[in-house]
């Protein structure tokens, strides 16, 4: 096995998972198609999508002393357990919200309004979810905001740029874990380190939303004081948001119900199904690790089913970019331009920015479409593209973005489909 070369699943496992998920392979009419586009939500797990039904349908409060409620609350206890596990945290808050936007803004709020210094320190990668919070907690507490430039040639942003940007008076850093635009891996755990280096009580936040589906989070390398990540994006459900605060973040006053503990987070009534999912997204993740672990720790058999994960999505990124024994990849298909395409692909998650010549990249997500593929158009108008794309000097791009249920023929498919829409260009446009 290369390891920077990742290893696919076997054919049997690869039926087996697709088998796991709902719409893998066919769009909600029955038609054909490859979804292309799991950054903006991912395939649903059969069994997530199932639980979400079961346990929104029972009407109990699970603050009761009932049964059901019992039952309800051991569901909660479950999940939060499970979400400990997929961060490898020990004890602080979990925090169940509607979004993880919602999580992260309260995390910030409570930190910048607590938590004494004369600067807030953020990168230019981040979300509009933390960028946005960042920003507007900075200018209500009065703080100077500095960001982190990004580096075009990695897509991602280097240590040394957060880190000359931290000093003694630094009320709070928050970075991105990957980029959702380049899938540059940000390297959290030298970030974590050096900052704190500099201020050995630095708080810090991480958005792990776009990495936590692809790559192991271990909270005990990376000690941060809040985490979020969106089931939704991580074979789970929407409409679910799920944090996680360190014992000293989690008692900063916040908004809560004024009887409830102090490092109790969740505001009204908890809805728990979101609960029963994140359980759903550790079963799952657990029975891909037992294939290759025998262990019966959970933590253990999570970081191996995510290994594994990220060793498939390696390949199919090679695969991606370099082709196989019939298919040129992007990287030699003339026509096409991949973008903030680092060579080392242990540094990065899947998913990939490129261009076709000649082509809008609205129009080229249309022809995608046409051709039964679903990408994403980020483009510099886009709210939530804006500010990255400016930061790497680019006016926008296709987004790629497929899952480990993906396969290597499905990705065969998508380089024969571009393939295809070149030709059809170069049809229409013939070059000078
Ligand atoms: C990296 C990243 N962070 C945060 C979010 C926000 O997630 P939500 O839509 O649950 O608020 C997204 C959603 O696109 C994201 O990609």
């Amino acid at each position: 096995m290369n390891a920077n070369n990742g290893e696919f699943f076997s054919e049997a496992l690869m039926r087996d998972i697709k088998d796991r998920f709902h719409h893998v392979d066919h769009d909600m009419t029955g038609r054909e198609r490859l979804y292309f586009d799991n950054a903006g939500g991912s395939f649903r797990l059969k069994a997530a999508t199932a639980q979400f039904a079961r346990i929104d349908a029972v009407p109990d409060n699970p603050e009761r002393i009932h049964e059901v409620a019992r039952v309800l609350q051991d569901v909660q206890a479950r999940g939060s357990d499970d979400f400990r596990a997929i961060l490898n945290a020990s004890g602080g808050s979990v925090y169940a919200s509607l979004t993880a936007s919602g999580g992260m803004f309260d995390m910030v709020r409570a930190i910048a309004d607590h938590v004494p210094g004369t600067n807030m320190v953020t990168t230019a990668l981040e979300h509009p979810s933390s960028f946005d919070a960042m920003a507007l907690y900075a200018e209500r507490t009065g703080r100077e905001l500095r960001v982190a430039a990004s580096n075009p040639l990695t897509g991602g942003v280097d240590v040394e740029a957060i880190v000359s940007l931290v000093d003694r008076d630094t009320a709070l850093l928050s970075v991105i874990y990957a980029s959702n635009i380049s899938g540059a891996k940000l390297d959290v755990e030298q970030i974590v380190k050096e900052a704190r280096r500099i201020k050995p009580d630095l708080y810090i936040v991480v958005d792990a939303v776009q990495h936590a589906p692809h790559g192991l989070v271990d909270l005990q390398k990376t000690p941060v004081d809040g985490i979020n990540i969106a089931p939704y994006k991580f074979f789970g459900c929407r409409g679910s948001g799920m944090s996680w605060l360190s014992e000293r973040a989690s008692v900063l006053p916040h908004h809560k119900l004024a009887g409830k503990n102090k490092d109790f987070w969740d505001l009204g009534s908890a809805a728990t199904w979101q609960f029963a999912v994140v359980t759903e997204i550790v079963n799952y993740v657990c029975w891909l690790g037992a294939q290759s672990v025998s262990n019966a720790d959970r933590r253990v058999l999570f970081a191996s089913g995510i290994r594994m994960i990220e060793q498939h999505e390696r390949a199919l990124l090679a695969r991606m970019l370099d082709g196989g024994e019939n298919m040129r990849g992007l990287r030699r298909m003339e026509g096409v331009q991949v973008f903030l395409d680092s060579e080392d692909l242990t540094r990065r998650d899947l998913i990939l920015a490129i261009g076709i010549e000649d082509l809008e990249h609205a129009q080229a997500v249309r022809e995608y479409e046409k051709r039964g593929v679903i990408v994403y158009e980020r483009v510099a108008t886009s709210l939530y593209s804006k500010r990255m794309l400016d930061s790497f000097g680019l006016a926008g791009a296709v987004r790629v973005s497929p899952l480990h249920c993906n396969s290597a023929a499905d990705v065969d498919r998508f380089l024969a489909v571009t393939a295809e829409i070149i030709q059809a260009v170069r049809h229409v446009v013939p070059s000078a």
